[in-house]
């Protein structure tokens, strides 16, 4: 038997700093730095802040991760960096790192696509065969994914405009409640009535698997807007029915389009069918509650990786490394950083896919 794999994986391509250290299926490092503090003040990520912000600590969590995994380079079997797609002064920053280790110490490098990385996140950690069916619902991306192998993705439907995790967000400011706003448009909700306001559910009666999130949004603001206009204001329990009715509208296209994703998915008759879900919005329970009855009832095996494997982390890419050095792929130092990477060439352009943009 041939031995597993060890890689270290390098990240940088939004707010994340992080490095990890991966030997086959196990993560012996996964080390994160987030940046939210750094942006708090300019309501989104400033590229420029951002980048600079990599630069400083990349070298220092790759350190890190390589003491907490007790390894040298010199065990190591490569390098994985996030080539793309997200901000390119962040991207580069680690491309420019990992080029500068690959160089001195000799090992490969190899270049992983970020969402790739989250899309092979659940043969990372419960090494589920292809084909699988994958729905990446962060704040930057929403999309349904076939994946049939470490870089075949078809994608078979995804946001037209916001993000769902961005919805959140963005209703959460809308009622006051603070940020991120999905943990606490959550929690609001828990004492909410979601039948109080009528809130759309965009593209629900449309074929296809295709979402669209930004209506809802608008939708959330003109309640807002009508209660404050007769009360002056909003109360606790009217920032928790609104809340309420918002998450159940997200919860309800979310369901409804995964069914008929898993319907095509299960076309390909798999032989043992599997749905995963990946992003910082696969922490909602409600939303994670009604799709795992639904894959109950369709006979599919739900999987959720942890959450610190779920959102931007760099054991994942280290892993999606591991598979493609593992199919004899690697790159050299003219690797170059993508800014935009769709995992599926062929499929049409989307027309937004999270304003986010970079965070995926
Ligand atoms: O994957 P992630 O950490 O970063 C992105 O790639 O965006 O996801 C962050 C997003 C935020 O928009 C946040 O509000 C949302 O995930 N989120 C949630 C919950 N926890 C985090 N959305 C709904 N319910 C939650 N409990
Ligand atoms: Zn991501």
């Amino acid at each position: 038997m041939t031995h597993p794999l060890t890689l270290l994986g390098i990240e940088s391509s939004c707010d994340d700093t992080a490095a990890a250290v991966v030997r086959g299926h196990q993560v012996l490092a996964s080390v994160v730095y987030g940046q939210t503090s750094l942006h708090a003040d300019f309501g989104g990520v400033v590229p420029e802040i951002a980048a600079r912000a990599h630069a400083e600590k990349l070298d220092h969590c790759v350190e890190q991760a390589l003491a907490e995994a007790d390894l040298a380079f010199a065990d190591l079997d490569g390098i994985a960096v996030t080539a793309g797609p997200g901000l390119i002064g962040g991207v580069l920053s680690g491309v420019m790192c990992a080029k500068g280790l690959a160089a001195a110490t000799g090992l490969p490098l190899i270049g992983v696509n970020h969402l790739a990385g989250h899309a092979l996140t659940p043969r990372l950690t419960d090494q589920v065969s292809y084909p699988y069916l994958m729905l990446l619902v962060s704040g930057g991306h929403c999309q349904f994914l076939i994946v049939a192998g470490h870089d075949r993705f078809e994608r078979i439907g995804g946001t037209i405009d916001d993000a769902p995790g961005e919805a959140f967000d963005k209703s959460a400011r809308l009622l006051g409640l603070p940020q991120p706003g999905g943990p606490s448009v959550e929690q609001a909700a828990r004492s909410g009535n979601a039948g109080r306001f009528a809130l759309p559910r965009p593209l629900l009666n449309q074929p296809g698997c295709d979402m669209s999130f930004s209506g809802l949004k608008t939708a959330v603001l003109r309640a807002r807007d009508g209660v404050v206009s007769l009360k002056g204001g909003l109360t606790a329990q009217d920032q928790s029915d609104l809340s309420a009715g918002f998450q159940a509208a997200i919860t309800d296209v979310l369901v409804e389009k995964t069914r008929r994703a898993l319907d095509e998915y299960l076309g390909l008759a798999p032989a043992r069918p599997i749905f995963a879900i990946a992003g910082g919005v696969a922490a909602n329970s409600v939303i994670r509650d009604q799709l795992q009855t639904l894959c109950r009832r369709l006979d599919t095996e739900f999987i959720a990786p942890p959450l610190h494997l779920c959102t931007d982390n760099a054991a994942m890419i280290a892993y999606a490394g591991i598979e493609r050095m593992g199919a004899g792929e690697t790159d050299d130092l003219t690797l170059s950083a993508r800014p935009r990477w769709p995992l599926d060439q062929r499929a049409a352009p989307m027309l937004g896919s999270g304003k986010k943009g970079a965070k995926a």
